[in-house]
């Protein structure tokens, strides 16, 4: 038997698209078990703090294609501490919590695993960050959009390098990993990809940038990349190749905005529905994960310890046809 009442979810870390949809199926799918939900406020730090609202259907009506997040999000260095663990722990026994829904990144799974076991409280978690970089899942909610987002930035970009034969250094989103600048690399046909996981990029470059054969180039620069942003990188090489006439476009916060695609909204809604089906089956620590179009379950302990590879078979599609 299963003793759930009452369950909350919040939205924690950086914002995705997709995340609105994720919130909409777990409050669907516990009032559909008879549960009562809690929305918490600003993630962990709403937690302690103790902003938590009661949500019904209807709180979550009309926000499927709405980017950002209705529940607000923020990075909470209190949770990181056994005192701002405790007043969190309080706020739930105090609105009566049995079980909690955490979407966010992999910080945010750090947490949830730490203070579960703390507590004894079960937590379930949906994978929510444009940079697609969790273990355990092919696919993260947001990362599509933000491909898609990135992708339409870059076609752009590329009429007007074309047009005047410019060499753009364009950063993409990616702290520690390159998916967002890898997958827009080939969907754009871009020259280059300069990503965190690839270190020795340097002779390449220098290789792009001296092709008499190609006088425009789109060189895609994930933030986290070894050599450098984008304005590091172009301030290095632009006096050198002076001809190449280079420019440099940051793309930022755009990319975590917007309304998510068809395929986040689809996989928010399959993962909210799984999260609740799987606290209502007595499993927690686990992260509900999307694999060869499966929904699947990974332990917090494996999304914890291990980091997602950017694969080789990425690296070389793309290294054939970046020419
Ligand atoms: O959402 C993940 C991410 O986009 C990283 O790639 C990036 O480094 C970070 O968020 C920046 O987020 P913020 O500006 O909110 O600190």
């Amino acid at each position: 038997m299963n003793r759930i009442k009452r369950i909350a979810v919040f939205t924690s870390g950086g914002d995705a698209p997709g995340m609105n949809a994720a919130v909409r199926a777990v409050v669907r799918t516990a009032l559909n078990y008879n549960l009562e939900v809690y929305g918490i406020n600003r993630g962990y730090m709403g937690m302690i703090s103790g902003e938590f609202i009661k949500l019904t259907s209807k709180s979550v009506r009309g926000i499927i294609h709405r980017g950002g997040t209705i529940l607000r999000t923020a990075r909470s260095e209190e949770f990181r501490t056994k005192e701002g663990r405790k007043k969190a722990n309080d706020n739930l026994v105090k609105y009566k919590i049995d079980a909690v829904v955490v979407i966010g990144g992999d910080g945010s799974f750090m947490g949830a695993g730490i203070f579960s076991q703390e507590y004894n409280i079960p937590f379930v978690g949906i994978p929510g960050t444009i940079d697609n970089d969790m273990f355990g899942t092919d696919y993260t909610i947001g990362f599509d959009t933000a491909l898609n987002t990135v992708t339409e930035a870059i076609d752009k970009i590329k009429d007007t390098a074309l047009s005047h034969d410019r060499t753009f250094f364009i950063e993409v989103m990616g702290r520690d990993a390159g998916f967002i600048a890898l997958k827009a690399g080939i969907a754009t046909g871009a020259e280059m990809v300069l990503i965190p996981e690839i270190s020795g990029q340097e002779e390449k470059l220098k290789q792009v940038l001296s092709n008499p054969e190609k006088k425009s180039n789109i060189i895609i620069v994930a933030e986290g990349n070894k050599m450098g942003g984008a304005e590091e990188v172009a301030k290095k090489y632009g006096k050198k190749y002076k001809t190449r006439g280079v420019r440099v476009n940051v793309l930022g916060h755009m990319q975590r905005g917007g309304s998510p695609t068809a395929f986040d909204r689809y996989l928010a809604s399959r993962m909210g529905v799984e999260a609740v089906d799987a606290l209502m089956d007595n499993l927690r620590s686990i992260m509900i994960g999307y694999e060869n179009h499966k929904v699947v379950h990974i332990s917090f302990n494996k999304t914890n310890k291990n980091k997602r590879g950017i694969g080789e078979e990425l690296l070389r599609v793309n290294e054939i046809l970046a020419k």
